[in-house]
């Protein structure tokens, strides 16, 4: 099944990126997809760093389906997924000028973290180890999402 989705990965990234995408692909713990008509269209990896915290590693949707919501939709699914694991925060690595990457998860309520404030809450070792797992690379940047049962901005709450 997993093999399947490596078109899905060359469509959307290239480089060094390609390379760790589809070995990610093989190792990662869960991998969920979006399909249309049976085929894939998007896809989603996840991660659980520790009982805490959750890594959205890759998600990916095929050029011709983009701007539709479904990368929207992979990343709710996957936010519910750690709420449902007893994750309270959750982390992602996104490319700096990466217009779209910044758009959808700053939508979902991420902000900009960095390797002091995560070694402030998990200690330096942890936060190392966190690091190694999470391969943050020059050029991106570390997103997270607190509690992800907290909506996003734009959200309403049942008082307002
Ligand atoms: C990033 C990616 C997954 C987004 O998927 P998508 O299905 O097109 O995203 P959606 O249609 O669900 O849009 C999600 C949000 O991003 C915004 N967005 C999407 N494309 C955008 C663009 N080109 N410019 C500005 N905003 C954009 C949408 O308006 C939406 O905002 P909202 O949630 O606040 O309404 C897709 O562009 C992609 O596969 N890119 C290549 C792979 C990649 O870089 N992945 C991210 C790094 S892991």
């Amino acid at each position: 099944m997993r093999d399947s989705l490596v078109p899905l990965l060359e469509e959307s990234f290239t480089g060094i990126y390609l390379r760790h995408a589809k070995r990610t692909l093989g190792e990662v713990e869960t991998v969920r997809v979006a399909l249309i008509d049976g085929e894939p269209v998007g896809l989603a990896m996840l991660k659980a760093l520790s009982k805490e915290a959750g890594y959205v590693y890759y998600i990916a949707v095929r050029p011709g389906f983009r701007g539709k919501g479904i990368g929207r939709r992979l990343l709710i699914d996957a936010l519910d997924l750690f709420t449902s694991s007893g994750a309270t925060e959750v982390y992602a690595s996104v490319g700096e000028h990466n217009v779209e990457s910044n758009a959808l998860f700053l939508g979902q309520g991420f902000r900009k973290t960095d390797f002091g404030q995560v070694s402030k809450r998990y200690g330096t070792l942890k936060a190392l180890s966190m690091y190694r797992s999470m391969l943050v690379v020059p050029g991106e940047v570390l997103l997270v999402k607190d509690s992800p049962t907290l909506p996003g901005p734009g959200s309403s709450s049942p008082s307002d």
